[in-house]
């Protein structure tokens, strides 16, 4: 089940907790009105027949979708990589992953660009925003295994910060003015 907490200003190895002292958890809820990333609880062992994913796809007009695995076994130069992962960046569409198994961390950054870890594992699906600042890490178990999904023609691209010209940028920071609004 996904958890999340404000990080410490510590550099040390990224995959760890990174807690602050005391530690200072977050709900889910409280991370959608931050932030307006999006969660949802998906059972790994009855989505293909569930139906709850497909309704999530249909409602919000996900056409691709594909798997993704990271390891110290699949990817070569595995902690350089990991290091790219984890540079601060934002997209023009939304980021969408559904965890199979294993786990890791999305950082976002709230509106006082405070660092927010989110830790998913098997089950947990989140939704990124466009236009939020944010990076990922493997956790200490080194391996994930995901899904993506995507709206129309997959466009992965990362723009690292600083970023604040780019429209969707600008969007993303009118929304986090106004308050945000569940798409459902
Ligand atoms: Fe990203």
């Amino acid at each position: 089940m996904v958890k999340a907490w404000f990080m410490d200003n510590d550099s040390s190895d990224q995959r760890l907790e990174h807690h602050r002292n005391p530690p200072e958890f977050i709900s889910i809820e409280d991370l959608f009105k931050k932030t307006g990333v999006e969660y949802f609880n998906i059972n790994v062992n009855t989505y293909t027949t569930d139906g709850v994913l497909d309704k999530i796809k249909k409602e919000r007009g996900y056409t691709y979708e594909d798997e993704i695995a990271c390891s110290k076994e699949c990817l070569p130069n595995y902690e350089e990589k990991i290091k790219s992962f984890y540079e601060e960046h934002l997209h023009t569409d939304e980021e969408i992953r559904f965890v199979l198994e294993g786990s890791g961390y999305f950082d976002v950054r709230d509106g006082k660009d405070e660092w927010i870890r989110i830790a998913v594992s098997a089950g947990d699906m989140i939704v990124i925003p466009s236009g939020i600042y944010h990076r990922f890490t493997l956790d200490t178990n080194n391996f994930i295994r995901a899904k993506r999904f995507f709206i129309g023609e997959p466009v992965w691209l990362p723009y690292n910060r600083p970023a604040d010209n780019m429209p969707c940028r600008k969007e993303y920071v009118e929304k986090l003015e106004k308050g945000f609004i569940a798409a459902c």
